[in-house]
């Protein structure tokens, strides 16, 4: 890097993209990349996942989640910890991952640490569900919104799948005190060892509730236009900041996503100014879910990815793309340009370690749908390397 341009991300972005009539290799998802103030050797990013494997009561982080997350870590590798409550009113999931209060602490730590053993790099994503949530999973209060605006979607409760519990309107000046939850989970996560923090404003959770206007009528500071919905996302980063700093910091957005009922009456122009907004903090990552996901599926098969590349004029940093990528098409769009790492879900699920199979052109363990939501160690932390699983066969044969 001989000049000021190359020293840049857009400059690097753009050598790499260009540099295979120079003689050099094109960006792959092996290239070596920076993300914010990590140095990362690949860029095979685990997707986060709620797995419903907390200890009951109290959302104790297990002893398996330790060994999941540690399993799937590499050298310089990103993993992203499935959404993790901010508080007791913001849970939405029986089982899911919080962080509220010390007895999670040391739990956490053991997850943070499984990770570092491997020499990776963890972020926590934070989440408040918001209206997707249920009177039994917040303590009894009733679940909280930007606007009421009916939902038809569903809450986790030990009782099973229910009906999401009717939901009101956030008082303006009970904002603050949410904020304030965002930023002591952040400080939390911090404590406990974790790298970073990823601010869940995707998926129709409270952050987007926010952001798009089929879910945020309010006619105060936080409604009406875009430049007073992202309010809400604003002061949630600057909270996470407030302890990080930027480069620390992540956001996962889903520009026309579906999941949790969730719309907008101009997702271009609301996601663009979205992307503008965290670009202007510098925020070490956009965290980008492809429309052709709804939550843990596939909607739209056979749909191109569309969403990262429309926000990269709008974001000089690092773009994550994820959503229904393999091997191939996740090289191919960061060597296009279009994203910088791609995050994988349920691949990442049933192989443990997915960056190296991808880097070989191993096959891939099918993943496991019924283990997705809740269960025991079986199709979670139980799937072999390839390699332990050629061990066998060499075993076996000899
Ligand atoms: C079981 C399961 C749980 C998920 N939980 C979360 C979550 O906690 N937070 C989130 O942002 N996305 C969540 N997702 C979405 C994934 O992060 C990812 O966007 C999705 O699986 C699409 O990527 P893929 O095609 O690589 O699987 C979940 C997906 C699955 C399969």
């Amino acid at each position: 890097m001989d000049n000021f341009f190359l020293e840049t991300s857009a400059g690097r972005r753009f050598f790499e993209a260009h540099s295979t009539f120079r003689g050099k290799i094109m960006a792959n998802l092996f290239t070596p990349t920076q993300v914010g103030a990590y140095p990362l050797s690949h860029r095979v990013v685990l997707a986060p996942m709620t797995r419903l494997r907390t200890i009951q009561p109290g959302d104790i982080p297990s002893p398996m989640m330790a060994d999941f997350y540690g399993q799937r870590s590499s050298d310089g590798g990103l993993v992203i910890i499935e959404g993790t409550s901010i508080s007791l009113t913001a849970r939405s999931y029986f089982g899911a991952a919080s962080f509220y209060h010390d007895g999670q602490m040391d739990g956490w730590k053991a997850v943070a640490d499984a990770v570092h053993a491997k020499g990776g790099r963890a972020f926590m994503q934070l989440i408040h569900g918001g209206r997707q949530s249920h009177v039994d999973m917040t303590g009894g209060a009733t679940p909280l919104a930007p606007s009421v605006v009916p939902f038809e979607g569903v809450a986790l409760t030990k009782d099973g799948w229910v009906p999401a519990s009717p939901h009101r309107a956030l008082e303006i000046d009970e904002i603050p005190g949410i904020i304030e939850d965002f930023r002591i989970a952040a400080q939390r996560a911090k404590d406990a060892g974790f790298d970073g923090v990823e601010l869940h404003g995707a998926n129709g959770y409270l952050v987007d509730q926010f952001i798009q206007d089929g879910t945020n009528t309010r006619t105060d500071a936080y409604g009406g236009p875009i430049e007073r919905r992202v309010r809400f996302l604003r002061e949630a980063t600057e909270a996470l900041i407030s302890v990080w700093g930027a480069d620390r910091v992540g956001v996962r957005v889903s520009p026309s996503g579906e999941w949790g009922g969730i719309s907008d009456s101009n997702p271009d122009a609301t996601f663009s100014h979205v992307a503008k907004v965290l670009d202007s903090y510098k925020v070490a990552y956009l965290h980008v879910i492809e429309p052709r996901i709804k939550g843990d599926s596939t909607l739209h098969e056979g749909h191109p990815p569309v969403a990262s590349k429309s926000l990269r004029p709008f974001f000089s940093g690092s773009i994550i793309a994820a959503g229904g990528f393999d091997g191939d098409s996740a090289n191919a769009i960061v060597a296009a340009g279009d994203a910088d790492l791609v995050a994988f879900g349920r691949h990442f699920s049933s192989n443990p370690d997915l960056a190296y199979r991808l880097q070989h052109g191993l096959p891939l363990t099918p993943y496991v749908r019924d283990a997705f939501w809740g269960g025991s160690e079986e199709n979670y932390s139980d799937f072999p390397t390839h390699q332990e699983s050629q061990a066998k066969k060499d075993a076996v044969i000899a």
